[in-house]
C-alpha cells in the first residue's frame, strides 16, 4: 500500500486532548486517518520563529509521524490570521460583510504555500499519495508540481464552498481556482458545496463539467470533484466513553443539574457557529415559556479561537453580553439558566457531558460539516437518548435528517424546537436516535479516509 503524505495547516494535537468537534474537525479526523496508514503529516508547528528557515522537526507520537515547520510573525499575520482567516474563512461562510480584501494577505498566503511546498517536497517518495487539506493550502498542488512532484495529489475542503455570486467578490478568484486544477481529486463535505464549485468552473472558467461524475476538463487538464462527508472516529470516541473521566464528567453534570433538563452546545468561539443568535433563541424560549425557566439549564462550552483577529474578539464580547443579559434577567440565588464556559475539554469529558444532556443544540449559521452533532449522537444512552437540534445550514444536516432541523436565524423556530425536544416521548426519541446513530457509526472517519484515498489511488488521468 502507498504511504500517505498529509499536508494541512494545523498538525496533530496529542490524543489526550479533545474530541474532533471541540478541536475543529480536521485535526481529529486526520489523526485517525494517519493512525491507520503509514506516512507523514506535515504542517505548521503553531510556533513563531524570527526568520523562516524551513527546518523540519520530525516527531513520532501516538502512532503518527509529524513533520512541522515554524513560521515568522509576518507569515502568521498575513497567511493564517490574514488571507486564510480574515478573507477566505468569512467569505466561504457567506459572511462577505466580515471579509477583508488586503493584497498583502494574498501575497503572504502564496509565500507560505510555496514555503510549505519547498519544505515537504524532498520528503515525498515516488509512490506516495499526497493529500492536502483545507482552505489554507488551496494552491499547494501547483507549488508541488513546479518542484517536480508527479504523484497523485488530492485536496479536501473542510469548509463550505460559497455560491458563485459570492465567490466572485474575491479579487483574483480565477487565479485561486485555477491553482486547483493541478490536483487530481478534489473533495467537498456535501453535494451543496460541490455543486457551487462545479457551477463556478462551468460559468466563470468555461470548463467542461460532467455533473454525474464530477469530472472537470479545462485547458487539457482533468480534475475530478466529489462529495465525501467526513465522520467521527466512532470506535475511538466510544472507547473514550468507557473511561473513568467520562463517567465522572457525566456524574458531575447530572448531579449539578438534578431535576432540570440539561441542554448542551460545544463550539469553537467563531461567528460561523451562530452563538449570539443561539442566545437570542434561548432568550426567546425563556420569554415565551416562563414556566419552563426552572426546568432547563443550558451549558455552552466555547473554547476561544483565533484570538488575534478582531472579529473573533468582537464575537466573544457580544456573546458575553448576551449571556450576561439572559442570566441577569432570569437568575435566582439558586438558579442560573446559562452556564457559559470558555475552555476546552478532553474527548472523554465531552462524552460524559453529552450523555448527561437531554438536548444537543448545534445551530451554526453555516458549517462545512459539524462533528459536534455527530459526537452528541454517538454519546447517547440507547435506552434513553437525548434529542439533537441541528441547523439546516450545517453540512451534517444533509446526513442527520432525523434531527430536529432548524433555521438558526429564527429565534422562534429554534425556541419551538427546544420545546418539542423537551417534550418528545421516549419512543420517538429512540426512533430518531437509532437512525441518526446508524449514520454516525457507519459513515465514520475511517470510511471517509478509505473512500478518498481509494479514489485518489484509482485516479486515471484522461
Ligand atoms: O474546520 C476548519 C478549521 O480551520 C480546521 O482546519 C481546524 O481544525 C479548525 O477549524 C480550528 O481552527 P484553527 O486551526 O484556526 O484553530
Amino acid at each position: 500500500m502507498s504511504r500517505l503524505v498529509v499536508i494541512s495547516n494545523r498538525v496533530a494535537v496529542p490524543k489526550a486532548r479533545g474530541a474532533a468537534g471541540a478541536q475543529g474537525g480536521l485535526a481529529g479526523a486526520l489523526h485517525a486517518a494517519l493512525r491507520k496508514y503509514s506516512g507523514i503529516w506535515f504542517g505548521w508547528s503553531g510556533a513563531e520563529c524570527t526568520e523562516f528557515t524551513g527546518d523540519i522537526s520530525i516527531r513520532r507520537a501516538d502512532g503518527v509521524t509529524t513533520a512541522t515547520v515554524d513560521l515568522p510573525s509576518q507569515d502568521i499575520e498575513e497567511y493564517y490570521n490574514g488571507y486564510a482567516n480574515s478573507t477566505l474563512w468569512p467569505l466561504f461562510h457567506y459572511r462577505i460583510d466580515l471579509t477583508e480584501f488586503e493584497r498583502e494577505f494574498g501575497k503572504g498566503y502564496e509565500r507560505v504555500n510555496e514555503r510549505f511546498a519547498a519544505s515537504i517536497a524532498p520528503l515525498i517518495e515516488e509512490d506516495d499519495l499526497v493529500w492536502v487539506h483545507d482552505y489554507h493550502l488551496i494552491p499547494m498542488a501547483g507549488d508541488l508540481r513546479r518542484r517536480g512532484i508527479r504523484n497523485r495529489i488530492g485536496f479536501f475542503l473542510h469548509i463550505p464552498w460559497p455560491p458563485t455570486r459570492l465567490f466572485v467578490s474575491l479579487p483574483f478568484h480565477e487565479r485561486l481556482v485555477r491553482t486547483m486544477l493541478d490536483y487530481d481529486l478534489i473533495g467537498f463535505q456535501t453535494d451543496e458545496w460541490l455543486e457551487s464549485f462545479l457551477h463556478y468552473c462551468r460559468k466563470e472558467l468555461g470548463a467542461e463539467v460532467d455533473d454525474d461524475t464530477g469530472r472537470i476538463v479545462i485547458d487539457g487538464r482533468t480534475v475530478t470533484a466529489r462529495a465525501y462527508p467526513i465522520g467521527i472516529d466512532y470506535d475511538h470516541f466510544m472507547a473514550q466513553g468507557e473511561t473513568e473521566d467520562a463517567r465522572q464528567a457525566q456524574e458531575r453534570l447530572t448531579s449539578s443539574t438534578r431535576h432540570r433538563t440539561a441542554m448542551i452546545g460545544v463550539d469553537r468561539l467563531d461567528y460561523s457557529k451562530g452563538l449570539p443568535e443561539r442566545m437570542d433563541s434561548i432568550g426567546r424560549f425563556f420569554d415565551t415559556h416562563p414556566d419552563l425557566v426552572k426546568r432547563l439549564v443550558y451549558i455552552q462550552i466555547a473554547p476561544p479561537s483565533r484570538e488575534d483577529i478582531e472579529n473573533y474578539q468582537k464575537i466573544r464580547t457580544l456573546l458575553e453580553q448576551k449571556t450576561g443579559q439572559i442570566n441577569g434577567a432570569r437568575s435566582e440565588v439558586d438558579l442560573v439558566p446559562i452556564r457559559y464556559v470558555n475552555k476546552g475539554y478532553s474527548a472523554a469529558e465531552l462524552f460524559g457531558f453529552y450523555r448527561a444532556s437531554k438536548i444537543g443544540l448545534v445551530t451554526p449559521l453555516r458549517d462545512g460539516m459539524n462533528l459536534v452533532a455527530k459526537e452528541y449522537v454517538a454519546a447517547q444512552d440507547p435506552d434513553d437518548p437525548g434529542v439533537l437540534v441541528l441547523s439546516r445550514f450545517a453540512g451534517a444536516a444533509q446526513q442527520l435528517t432525523e434531527a430536529l432541523l432548524v433555521n438558526p436565524f429564527s429565534p422562534d423556530d429554534v425556541a419551538h424546537a427546544i420545546r418539542v425536544a423537551m417534550e418528545m416521548p421516549l419512543d420517538e426519541r429512540k426512533r430518531r436516535w437509532q437512525a441518526l446513530n446508524h449514520t454516525v457509526r457507519e459513515e465514520n472517519v475511517i470510511v471517509w479516509t478509505e473512500q478518498f484515498t481509494h479514489d485518489l489511488a484509482d485516479f486515471q488521468p484522461v
